[in-house]
């Protein structure tokens, strides 16, 4: 029997919730739900394909290396093997699975994305805007703290200094603390964005984390 787009998007939201009933790093289910409406918002301004960019926008965080301790392929694997029981076409198989399994942060890191911007297609570019823009403002803040929380790292170390021109490899390995993070990715975002909707959206989120780290260090020092 062949599924309606509907009942392709149901399917995913029930395998995509159950996936994540347990994790608690920041990549919850919410965090998906809220990429998802904020790339549905972004793609219709940029007149793209919305089956394509919600179906990636709820997959994009399954492949995450460190859900399946640090084997990408898995991740890969386990996407694929999802499509393949929704009998989609070939071509929107390999169109969610290449936004949803290439849009994470880290690969940006290691010049895989960046050197190929030219290249994306526009419905990557809308999720992964999307998603970038949940690490930034309010809710980027709080995730931050979340994931320093769970990982035991203090939130603040006046003697650790940031390290901006982070490795991916760092990235992925370091212990510093949870403000750091602001200078290794979360303040460069707003010069990551692909699209102009997802651009605009960044200035407002980036002044907020501007503001918020101003207030810290008042607050740190006993000046406010
Ligand atoms: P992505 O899914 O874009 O690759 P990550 O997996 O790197 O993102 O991060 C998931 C969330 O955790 C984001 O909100 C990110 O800013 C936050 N995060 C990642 N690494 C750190 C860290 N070292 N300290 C604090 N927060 C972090
Ligand atoms: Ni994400």
């Amino acid at each position: 029997m062949k599924l309606s787009l509907e009942q392709m998007i149901e399917r995913t939201v029930n395998f995509v919730q159950d996936f994540f009933k347990r994790e608690g790093t920041g990549h919850d289910w919410w965090h998906t739900q809220r990429v998802r409406k904020l790339a549905l918002k972004i793609a219709i301004e940029e007149s793209v394909d919305p089956f394509i960019v919600e179906m990636a926008a709820l997959l994009h965080d399954i492949g995450d290396y460190k859900f399946f301790g640090g084997n990408e392929q898995q991740g890969y694997k386990t996407i694929a093997r999802f499509l393949h029981s929704l009998s989609l076409s070939p071509e929107a198989t390999r169109k969610i699975l290449n936004i949803s399994t290439n849009i994470s942060y880290m690969k940006t890191l290691s010049g895989e994305n960046r050197s190929h911007k030219e290249k994306k297609s526009l419905e990557f570019m809308v999720v992964s805007d999307a998603d970038r823009l949940d690490a930034m403002g309010a809710i980027g803040i709080a995730r931050a703290f979340t994931y320093g929380g769970y990982y035991h790292r203090p939130i603040y170390d006046p003697n650790i200094p940031p390290n901006p021109d982070i490795s991916q490899e760092e990235y992925k390995t370091t212990e510093g603390p949870s403000i750091n993070h602001f200078y290794e990715k979360l303040l460069k975002l707003k010069d990551m964005m692909y699209t102009l909707y997802g651009r605009q959206f960044a200035q407002e989120r980036h002044h907020f984390l501007e503001l918020y780290l101003e207030r810290f260090y008042d607050e740190w020092e006993g000046n406010k």
